[in-house]
């Protein structure tokens, strides 16, 4: 059991907080790893509410308490192997032959797996300009999803979400939002009208780029009931130790976040005057295309930025190999900073421009991370 359910908490009491064992004597301030793939259970099958690893875990349990409150939500969240792990069952909602309506650009892990299922499943498959609410809300005619991402990975195109979920609601559309880049730290979807809400924990509340989790939450009793038992059946679940590592890491993730964000505004500023790079996408910018959009919705803009080398590609990947501080990487929401050439991976979208550099911004003082940028632009 886990002490606390109280929904009146701001986020940042929310994650040092929620999921902690009860204020009783000799309780443990921190909940336990319970490393057990068997749980006594005498009698009928059912017997008992754990029964079995691979149903249950209390290691979970403070994890997704944690995670639901965050969101907002009052069932909790469900944790799974991996974040693709998560978008995998979010999918799964979808009925045979569906019609599903995804952004063009969009983590290219999620966009490869509904191509699969595309021939695989017969889906159809609607792909839309998510900045143009418009082109969004007409393809979400007679579809039976909508799987949005926002801001997007790695173009930051930046959707209205207030507008296309009240939008999708009234149409009965299943929105699923990956909620991933943004975190419940800034935008809580489920608030703004999302059926389900899926997280890559891998990134920031993990945090530290040492464990691979994925998390999806509802507010729908419904959905949540089918979930569960796919879950189940699926068997992508998570390990107690990495349940509870990434537990550790929400403790410190306001903190985080907010560091990682001031260093990744005043990068973005210095960067957009720098002149070996042609264009940084950052929400945060007041010239950038999502601000406004970014600013009405979200309770920050986030530490994730996109640079393009004017000179191209080769010198792009030159400058990578050339960085002491920033280590060229995939992935990203860690306390160190991540950089990397999207297109190197060849299911990026190809209207991601070639020269384009994802920075993850971490932690670090910003005149070394500015700096370290800096010389290996200027050295390529
Ligand atoms: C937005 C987004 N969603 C989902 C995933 C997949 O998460 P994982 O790598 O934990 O499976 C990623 C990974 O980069 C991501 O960036």
């Amino acid at each position: 059991m886990t002490a606390s359910n109280k929904n009146s908490w701001a986020p940042d009491t929310i994650v040092v907080a929620a999921g902690r064992p009860p204020h009783e004597t000799d309780q443990p301030v921190n909940p336990p790893i319970v490393l057990s793939s068997t749980f006594y259970s005498l009698g009928e099958s059912g017997a008992g509410e754990k029964v079995y690893g691979r149903f249950t875990n209390p290691t979970w349990d403070p994890l997704e308490a944690t995670i639901a409150q965050l969101e907002d939500s009052y069932l909790p969240a469900l944790a799974y192997a991996s974040g693709m792990a998560a978008v995998a069952a979010g999918l799964s909602l979808l009925p045979a032959g569906g019609t599903i309506v995804i952004p063009r650009h969009a983590y290219n892990g999620s966009l490869g797996l509904v191509a699969e299922l595309e021939k695989t499943l017969g889906l159809t498959v609607r792909r839309v300009e998510l900045e143009d609410t418009e082109a969004t809300l007409a393809a979400f005619d007679g579809a039976d999803m909508a799987w949005l991402e926002s801001p997007t990975n790695p173009m930051l195109e930046v959707a209205d979400l207030p507008e296309l979920l009240k939008a999708a609601r009234a149409m009965g559309v299943l929105t699923i939002v990956d909620n991933t880049f943004s975190t419940p730290l800034l935008q809580r979807p489920l608030k703004l009208g999302a059926d389900v809400v899926v997280h890559s924990a891998t990134k920031y509340m993990g945090g530290h780029s040492d464990v691979v989790l994925g998390a999806v939450v509802t507010r729908n009793p419904e959905l949540h009931a089918r979930l569960h038992a796919m879950r189940t059946l699926h068997g992508a679940i998570p390990g107690p130790f990495e349940a509870w590592l990434t537990l550790r890491g929400i403790r410190t993730m306001s903190l985080r976040l907010e560091k990682a964000e001031a260093n990744a505004q005043d990068l973005a500023a210095r960067l957009s005057g720098h002149p070996a790079i042609s264009r940084v996408r950052y929400p945060g910018l007041p010239g950038d295309p999502g601000h406004a959009r970014a600013a009405a919705q979200m309770d920050g803009f986030g530490s994730i930025l996109c640079i393009e080398v004017e000179a191209g590609a080769a010198a792009a990947d030159a400058m990578l190999a050339k960085l002491r501080l920033w280590t060229p990487a995939t992935s990203l929401g860690g306390v160190e900073s991540l950089a990397e050439r999207r297109r190197r991976h060849a299911g990026e979208p190809e209207s991601v421009p070639e020269n384009l550099v994802r920075l993850s911004v971490g932690i670090e003082n910003v005149e070394d991370l500015y700096r370290d940028l800096d010389e290996a632009l200027g050295r390529s």
